[in-house]
C-alpha cells in the first residue's frame, strides 16, 4: 500500500473488479458484497445501463458551474422532488456527499428558525464535516476534532438490548423542548443504520414528530444511507408516514456510481433560506446527474426496494433460525437489507464483544464474505439486487465461522 495516501483504516483486502454483489481482489478472489459501501450499492456492481449512460455523458465533456441554468440539473431537481416521501419537499440543494447534505439541512434549519440547536441522537453517524460531525458521533467531547462547534444536542439512543426505551427518550426529547426555547430542528436517522441496523417501533419517529411540529420545531430525517430502497421502500420516511420538513439524501442516489447527493426542503424552509451560501462547486456534475438518473430509473422501473424487502426479510428469518441461540449472539434484527447480527460476551448480560465481531469478520473475509463491524455488530448492507441465492450463500459462509 502507498504511504502517500492519507489513509489509516484500510482492509487487506485490494479490490480491483466488481459484478452485481460481488468484488474481486487482485489475485481474482471473489468476495460477496454484503457491505456495498454502507448502503451505497443499489442496481449492483458493472451495471451496463448506468454504464452507457455515464459514457453518453462523457461525449458531451461538459461542466456547467452554478451561476447557469442547466436544463438536467432542473429535471434531476424535479425527479428528486416528484419521489420524494411527500408531497411538499419541492426544492433540491445541490451537494456532493452525505456530509455535504447534512450541512445543508443545518444550516437551512437555522436559517429558517433563526434558532441555534440541533438534537439528534447520540452513537448514530451523519458524516465527518464539522456540522456533520456534531450532530452525529464523530465529534465527541474528546475528538481528535475538538472543539466541535456549539449548538448540538443530544438524546440517548433507544437500544432494544441495552436500553434505555424508547419512552424514555421521548420524555427526555419532551422535557428538554420544555426547558429550551433555542431547537431548531430534530434531526436523525429514521432507521439507525450505522449504530448497528436498530429499527425503531413504528410509534416512535411519528411520536417525536408530533413533539416538533407543536413547538415549531424542523424534523429532518437524514436518508443518507436509508434513501433509495434500502429498508424496503424507497425511503425510510415511508415506513412510519413521517413528512420530514427537510430530507438528506447521498449513497443509494448513485448506487456508487457518481459523487452526488441532495438535500431537500419545503418551499417554506427554502423560502427562509435563501441567504446561506450554496455554491458548491461539483454540485450536480453532468457525469455525476447521468449516472444517479440512471441508477433511479433502475431502482424505480424494477421496483428495487421491494427485493430489498422480500430478500431482507427471507435472510433475516434464515440468520435468525441458524444463528439466534448461538452462545455469543444477543440479537438479530434490521429491516430490508440493513440487518444485524450483535456479538455478545454473555448472553445473560448481553455485553458486546467487538474483539470476537471483529474476528468473526476477518473469518468471513477468508471465506469470501464482506461484512462490517460496529462496536460489536456484524452489519450487512448487500445491493438491492441481493437474492435468496446469495443470502443462502451468506448464512452457509457464517455458519462455517461461527461453528
Ligand atoms: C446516515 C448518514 N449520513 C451521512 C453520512 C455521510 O455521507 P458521506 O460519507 O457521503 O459524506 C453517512 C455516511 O456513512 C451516513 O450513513
Amino acid at each position: 500500500m502507498s504511504r502517500h495516501l492519507a489513509d489509516y483504516y484500510s482492509r487487506s483486502v485490494s479490490i480491483t473488479r466488481a459484478l452485481d454483489c460481488f468484488v474481486f481482489d487482485r489475485s481474482g478472489k471473489k468476495y460477496l458484497d454484503c457491505i456495498a459501501g454502507w448502503c451505497v450499492g443499489t442496481v449492483g456492481w458493472g451495471n451496463a445501463e448506468v454504464r452507457d449512460a455515464i459514457v453518453q455523458e462523457a461525449a458531451e465533456g461538459r461542466y456547467v458551474p452554478p451561476l447557469f441554468r442547466f436544463e438536467k440539473q432542473e429535471e434531476f431537481a424535479t425527479l428528486l422532488c416528484r419521489l420524494a416521501p411527500h408531497k411538499k419537499l419541492i426544492r433540491a440543494f445541490r451537494c456532493t456527499s452525505g456530509s455535504e447534505a447534512v450541512e445543508f439541512a443545518i444550516k437551512c434549519a437555522r436559517a429558517t428558525t433563526r434558532k441555534s440547536n440541533i438534537v439528534s441522537i447520540d452513537g448514530v453517524y451523519h458524516g465527518h464535516t464539522y456540522g456533520a460531525a456534531a450532530v452525529g458521533e464523530a465529534c465527541g467531547r474528546n475528538s481528535a476534532m475538538a472543539p466541535c462547534p456549539p449548538g448540538f444536542l443530544k438524546l440517548p439512543l433507544p437500544h432494544p438490548l441495552h436500553g434505555p426505551s424508547e419512552d424514555a427518550v421521548i420524555e427526555e426529547f419532551a422535557k428538554l423542548v420544555q426547558s429550551t426555547a433555542d431547537i431548531a430542528a430534530f434531526m436523525s436517522e429514521p432507521v439507525w443504520t450505522n449504530a448497528g441496523a436498530i429499527v425503531p417501533s413504528s410509534s416512535f419517529y411519528p411520536r417525536i414528530e408530533r413533539i416538533c411540529r407543536k413547538n415549531n420545531i424542523l424534523f429532518i430525517m437524514d436518508e443518507v444511507a436509508t434513501g433509495f430502497g434500502h429498508c424496503g421502500t424507497l425511503f425510510a420516511s415511508e415506513l412510519w408516514g413521517l413528512q420530514p420538513d427537510i430530507l438528506c439524501l447521498g449513497k443509494g442516489i448513485s448506487g456508487g456510481y457518481g459523487t452526488i447527493a441532495a438535500t431537500l426542503v419545503t418551499e417554506s424552509v427554502f423560502r427562509k433560506s435563501r441567504s446561506i451560501p450554496s455554491y458548491s462547486t461539483f454540485g450536480w456534475v453532468p457525469l455525476d446527474m447521468a449516472a444517479a438518473r440512471a441508477n433511479i430509473e433502475i431502482i424505480v422501473r424494477e421496483k428495487l426496494w421491494k427485493n430489498a424487502s422480500d430478500v431482507g426479510a427471507y435472510f433475516l428469518e434464515q440468520l435468525r433460525a441458524a444463528f439466534l441461540s448461538h452462545p455469543c449472539v444477543g440479537d438479530i434484527r434490521g429491516i430490508g437489507l440493513v440487518l444485524g447480527i450483535e456479538i455478545v460476551k454473555n448472553k445473560k448480560k448481553n455485553t458486546p464483544d467487538k474483539i470476537r465481531a471483529f474476528l468473526i469478520q476477518r473469518a468471513c473475509e477468508k471465506r469470501g464474505l464482506l461484512l462490517e463491524t460496529i462496536d460489536g455488530v456484524l452489519f450487512l448492507t448487500p445491493p438491492l439486487i441481493f437474492s435468496r441465492a446469495h443470502a443462502d450463500e451468506a448464512v452457509s459462509i457464517l455458519k462455517k465461522v461461527l461453528r
